[in-house]
């Protein structure tokens, strides 16, 4: 699954006690044997509905039905893949996961495992930088950091450190660990002489190191500040160039450190740079996070949307700032997400905020932040005319811009009439605004709408009980299980819907000899499919005093059950058609029907 080796799954699986797991987020009480229950992360409430099964090693939560394995648990909780879950474990159980995911030929595996030493070169980087810092407090990067009021827990999460004075420490640590000279400078942190392209020297020396992490905390590049306000070579950060895993237009700086809080808050705050980040997570807003020195892109926000729909913009209220703001505008809009703009009073940044006025201060900004809406019409002020008719008809011009790139029909019309209201006009003028171009769209979805009926809701998985019953029962033992196979042979449990897979997995497990009811791939199932009535009934370990008698009533209640919506559908059918033959068909099918069931 998903290119990384069962066997490496399994491993990782096995390493990673779901009860320990979870115990380290949610405080876990005792509730029953190998049972444990506490407050449900995934929604608010006062009185314990999440379970966790050490036996089964599967939660559910009987508030919100959320519900799965341990790798499924990460996914709900920090809005991950599959695939990042799996690596985020394996780095917590200290599983290593062979990187092969470019497939498997000679030239791939080499391009994976020259990644996995960029990795490498910057997790040893790193910790080389921290070390620096922590060994000379009276060194100038540690005086820096106390004149910047930075505490010592903050250096710590951000993993900030100390660049060297020389211009070799860092190659020539690294070359002690066995790195090569051409895999640091392939890494992007030593570059080569421009006089001797032989030896090389390191990019970063004698500054401020922030250490940018990806979205699962693995170092990746460095931005280092100069420790002096007007730099001698005009060099305020040095950063890592793009390398096979830097990608400046993917990483978000803090993202790490704040994708959780970006979850549970339900909302991201979008900064300017490093420090600006730094102040909101010391203000209490673990929240941000901030683009690594250049203009926010589509992919960061791609990223942050996994996370939520509603990002607060905080940067600097000049004509930079203003321009960002447009930008992020342009990115989010056609996003469907939400975007607000937070306002610095004195036109600080948010470092500064925070050092004058303290974590209050912040809040009481981030609070008082504005829709996007109200903040464009406010710049469009200082740019036009609001008191002449050709003034005013250029704003809304201008707004119209923007709300053309709004693809939700409901969201569209809240904004034009917040527009309308905003600019004084009326709705009408601003849909007359939106470009023709727009109008087509619309009338051609509206037309494809109308071909396709009313829209048809979203499937919703409706099992009946008798089906759930049946589940139940074939997991409460094998004997059960076995006893359903033989009275439901073959076909009848045909269905690819998850409740039939997880039966099905059950009743394969009894007749395999499997003692642990397919409780193994029913988990795996929740994680591409997780139906909360399977993962309730993980969880729930009924048991049943007769097994046997249990099987034969589930079937047969099954049974009756499908008997009833069959009828069901041949009934619907016979009323539909009036052809003779077809209807004598029907009817000879509900006789037999009727025949089976009695
Ligand atoms: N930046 C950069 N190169 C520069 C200047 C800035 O890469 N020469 C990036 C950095 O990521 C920085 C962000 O842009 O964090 C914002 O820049 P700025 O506001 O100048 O720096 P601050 O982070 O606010 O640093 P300080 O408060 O120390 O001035
Ligand atoms: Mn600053």
């Amino acid at each position: 699954m998903a290119g990384i080796p069962d066997e490496i799954i399994e491993e990782i699986r096995s390493r990673s006690n779901i009860v320990d797991v979870i115990g380290g987020f949610v405080q876990l009480r005792k509730a029953g044997n190998n049972a444990f229950k506490g407050l449900c992360p995934f929604h608010q409430e006062k009185t314990p509905s999440f379970f966790v099964d050490g036996a089964r090693q599967s939660y559910h939560c009987f508030g919100c039905g959320k519900g799965g394995d341990v790798f499924r648990f990460f996914m709900d909780k920090d809005n991950l893949t599959f695939v990042d879950a799996i690596k985020m474990l394996a780095n917590r159980a200290g599983v290593v996961i062979p990187e092969n995911t470019y497939g498997n030929s000679a030239e791939s595996r080499k391009k994976a495992d020259e990644r996995e030493r960029v990795y490498q070169i910057h997790a040893e980087l790193c910790s080389l930088f921290q070390k620096i810092l922590r060994d000379n407090p009276q060194g100038p990067v540690a005086q820096y950091l106390k004149s910047r009021g930075l505490p010592q827990e903050i250096i710590e999460r951000f993993k900030i450190g100390a660049a060297p004075m020389g211009w070799t420490t860092g190659v020539d640590y690294l070359r002690g660990l066995g790195f090569r000279d051409d895999e640091m400078v392939t890494a992007g942190v030593a570059l080569r002489g421009h006089r001797d392209p032989s030896r090389i020297f390191d990019l970063f020396h004698d500054r401020l190191a922030f250490t940018i992490e990806n979205e699962i905390a693995r170092p990746v590049g460095f931005s280092a500040r100069s420790l002096e306000a007007k730099p001698a070579d005009g060099r305020k950060y040095v950063n890592s160039p793009e390398t096979p895993i830097f990608k400046k237009s993917r990483l978000l700086y803090a993202l790490s450190q704040a994708r959780t809080s970006i979850g549970k808050m339900n909302q991201a705050i979008l900064c300017e740079g490093q420090m600006d980040a730094i102040a909101f997570h010391r203000a209490g807003f673990s929240c941000a996070v901030a683009p690594l020195g250049s203009a926010f892109t589509p992919e960061q926000a791609q990223i942050l949307k996994r996370y939520t729909n509603h990002i607060v913009l905080a940067f600097d209220a000049d004509q930079a700032g203003q321009k960002a703001f447009l930008h992020a505008a342009e990115i989010l809009l056609p996003l469907s997400m939400e975007l607000k703009v937070m306002h610095i009073p004195g036109g600080k940044d948010p470092d500064e905020l925070y050092k004058n006025g303290g974590a209050e201060a912040v809040a009481q900004a981030v609070n008082a932040s504005r829709s996007w809406l109200e903040v464009l019409v406010e710049v469009l002020h200082t740019r036009y005319d609001f008191t002449t008719p050709v003034g005013r008809g250029e704003a809304a011009e201008i707004v119209a811009g923007y709300l053309e790139k709004v693809p939700d029909q409901v969201e569209l019309e809240v904004y034009v009439s917040d527009s309308a209201k905003l600019l004084q006009v009326s709705e009408n003028a601003i849909y007359s605004k939106l470009s023709t171009r727009h109008a087509q769209l619309r009338r051609r979805e509206e037309f494809q709408q109308h071909q396709a009926g009313p829209e048809i809701a979203p499937k919703q998985h409706h099992y009946n009980a008798a089906t759930l019953t049946l589940l139940e029962v074939a997991i409460s033992s094998p004997d059960a299980a076995r006893k359903i196979a033989e009275l439901l042979p073959g076909d009848e449990l045909s269905g690819d819907d998850p409740v039939a897979q997880a039966i099905n997995f059950a009743v394969g497990a009894a007749l395999n000899g499997d003692e642990d009811g397919g409780v193994a791939p029913i988990r795996e199932l929740l994680i591409e499919h997780p139906v909360p009535e399977i993962s309730r009934i993980l969880v729930e370990h009924t048991t049943y005093k007769d097994a046997i008698k249990a099987a034969e009533d589930a079937v047969s209640e099954f049974r009756r059950n499908r008997c009833i919506s069959e009828r069901k559908t041949l009934m619907e059918k016979l009323a539909l058609t009036q052809d003779p033959a077809e209807r004598t068909a029907i009817l000879q099918a509900i006789q037999n029907l009727s025949r089976r069931s009695s």
